[in-house]
């Protein structure tokens, strides 16, 4: 509570008392501590509790009245930089299509130890390919579970300070075109390709398609591929760019303040064009393209929602909530391999709920408190960091490094170890859950979906940021498994569809029925009592922190290839 008495300067006390009610209920209850210091009189006291008590209803009352909470979208509500107070609902149980299962923590270990942080993954011929922690791509044999690196970012300054991806460059979203050929975006060095030739596609060749200077982005995440849409029949890239003022260090600083300067850009291969789509985003993890391809969906990971942004027909350029309140932060969504229904994989950090919530849920309408963590964080790193450097202990320099970013905060303070992935229909209403509850398979990035020969399984591959390995997850097709019961249960003549109980099934239990159960708002689990989303006024200070011009030379000397098959 040490914030109730820090007032730094005036400017500052204006600002928040602009920022919500919630402040009002907060100097209310200051002024009640006051009062209880210099009069002690137990009447005061008990007045003061009453006036707080009946200052939380009517807070609440009033924005639950004025604001409609949950069924709209504005991304060019929120101004893109200063301190903001949000709320996003958390929901109140993992019930329905949420309940727990431990199904996430039976997935096995391939290629481990070969490679580090697999974030995100890509299926051909037997092969998984990904990139990694150190710059680098690995091609991770599906049989024999050994993988081979065929693509490294030359950079010798890598060595002596691995934990900076800005020196090592950072392999992230990855995908395939129909003809074999890979594609992947490194948040500091932007798009490229690498294209196999040569008897058995021994040999390749990397190219740069698109650096981030080109479209204004210090860190790019993910990539979606419509081939055939380019001017000339070539491919169309959706690209998200997570930020235009951090760059991938700085990550767990997108989180506290929230950044909302993340976008989409559209880039045209054949034209050599792009093209700004969307802006004002909060922290773009993945774009997928739709299956008719009259729509991206993007995924915010710091406002738990996913967004559907028309790219085609009559409703191009508009953009609406796909899903909202997720149980925690949203990674890369992956179109599974069902050809049945049209659904996507969607992994879920920090997954909780009103009973587990995380300190950020509590931070969210106290910006100044936010403001202030970052700074000393900073401070503190900074100077760490510096005596690391003078004494040539590389341990220390690191530790300031992760102090100075914030790492060390946000998984102390942020962080959970429960693994979800979330199964999600074309219209973003949710078919079911995997969980991993007794933490062994957590901060998971993406699900891809693996063929296999056997109708009754399904085979997911799954990547995260930080293991030393790719998981591999073989459920049940319960498409399968539903067709099955729906005959026998039609054969037997007892019970219609609707009446169907699917509560036996270990996942996805009402998989068909949920369509008619949700609304239409795809907002998990709703509470009576959310509270409302209410935001600040514009301020005109900005906490950009910017990487030193050392850094970006050194970025800019990364761009050579070394590349061996
Ligand atoms: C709430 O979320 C936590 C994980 O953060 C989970 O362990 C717990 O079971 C959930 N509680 C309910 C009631 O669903
Ligand atoms: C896999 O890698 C190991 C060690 O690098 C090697 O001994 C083995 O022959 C490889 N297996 C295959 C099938 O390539
Ligand atoms: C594409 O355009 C950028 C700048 O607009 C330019 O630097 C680059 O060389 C172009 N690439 C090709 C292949 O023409
Ligand atoms: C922490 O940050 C606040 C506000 O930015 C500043 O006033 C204070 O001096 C800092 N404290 C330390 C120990 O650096
Ligand atoms: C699951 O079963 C359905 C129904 O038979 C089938 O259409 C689908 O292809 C199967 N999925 C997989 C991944 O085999």
């Amino acid at each position: 509570m040490y914030y109730h008495h820090h007032h730094p300067n005036t400017n500052d006390h204006q600002h928040r008392r602009r920022q919500s009610n919630q402040f009002k209920m907060d100097q209310l209850f200051c002024s009640s501590l006051k009062n209880q210091k210099t009069n002690n009189s137990i009447i005061i006291k008990y007045l003061s509790i009453l006036l707080l008590m009946f200052s939380l209803f009517s807070t609440k009352n009033l924005f639950v009245q004025s604001f409609r909470p949950y069924n709209y979208y504005a991304p060019h509500q929120y101004p893109e930089t200063g301190p903001l107070s949000y709320n996003f609902p958390l929901i109140k149980a993992f019930r329905g299509e949420l309940t727990p299962n431990n199904m996430l923590s039976q997935a096995t270990h391939l290629c481990e130890g070969a490679l580090m942080g697999p974030s995100s993954l890509v299926v051909y011929q037997h092969y998984l390919y990904t990139g990694t922690i150190g710059g680098g791509i690995y091609r991770c044999n599906l049989e024999t579970g050994n993988a081979t690196r065929i693509v490294k970012v030359a950079n010798e300054l890598c060595r002596t300070k691995y934990w900076d991806a800005s020196l090592c460059g950072r392999p992230l979203g990855i995908r395939v075109d129909r003809s074999g050929n890979l594609y992947f975006i490194d948040a500091y060095l932007g798009l490229h390709q690498i294209s196999f030739y040569g008897a058995n596609q021994q040999r390749l060749r990397v190219k740069r398609l698109l650096s981030p200077d080109q479209v204004g982005s210090r860190y790019m995440t993910h990539l979606a591929l419509d081939e055939g849409g380019g001017a000339n029949g070539g491919i169309i890239f959706y690209i998200t760019i997570a930020s235009t003022r951090h760059d991938l260090n700085e990550w767990p600083r997108m989180i506290l303040e929230p950044d909302r300067s993340g976008r989409v850009v559209r880039f045209d291969m054949d034209l050599n064009q792009t093209e700004i789509l969307m802006q004002g985003l909060w922290y773009p993890s993945s774009v997928q393209l739709s299956d008719d391809r009259t729509s991206i969906l993007v995924v915010e990971f710091t406002a738990r929602r996913v967004v559907r942004h028309y790219i085609r027909g009559p409703q191009r350029g508009k953009t609406e909530t796909w899903i909202q309140n997720l149980p925690g932060e949203g990674e890369h969504l992956i179109r599974s391999l069902d050809k049945y229904q049209e659904t996507y994989w969607l992994p879920v950090v920090n997954a909780r709920n009103v009973s587990s919530p995380s300190m950020i849920d509590w931070l969210s309408d106290k910006p100044w408190i936010r403001e202030e963590i970052m700074q000393n964080f900073t401070a503190l790193g900074q100077k760490i960091e510096m005596l690391g450097a003078k004494w040539t202990n590389s341990n220390l320099e690191r530790l300031g490094f992760r102090l100075k970013n914030l790492h060390f905060f946000y998984d102390e303070a942020l962080s959970n170890d429960y693994g979800m992935v979330l199964e999600l229909d074309s219209n973003g209403r949710l078919l079911g859950s995997l969980h991993s509850i007794d933490g062994s398979n957590f901060r998971l990035s993406e699900v891809v979906e693996g063929p296999t020969e056997n109708p009754y399984e399904r085979v997911l591959y799954i990547g995260s940021y930080s293991n030393p390995y790719i998981l591999k997850l073989t459920i049940p097709n319960f498409t399968q498994d539903y067709q099955q019961k729906n005959k026998q249960i039609i054969s037997n003549n007892k019970i219609t569809e609707n009446g169907v109980d699917f509560s036996l099934l270990p996942y996805g239990s009402t998989r068909r029925a949920i369509a008619t159960n949700l609304d239409g708002t795809n907002t998990i689990s709703l509470d009576d009592d959310n509270k409302a989303i209410f935001i600040n006024a514009p301020s005109s200070s900005s906490s950009s922190s910017s990487t030193s011009t050392l850094n970006r030379r050194l970025r800019k000397d990364a761009t050579r290839y070394s590349s061996s098959t």
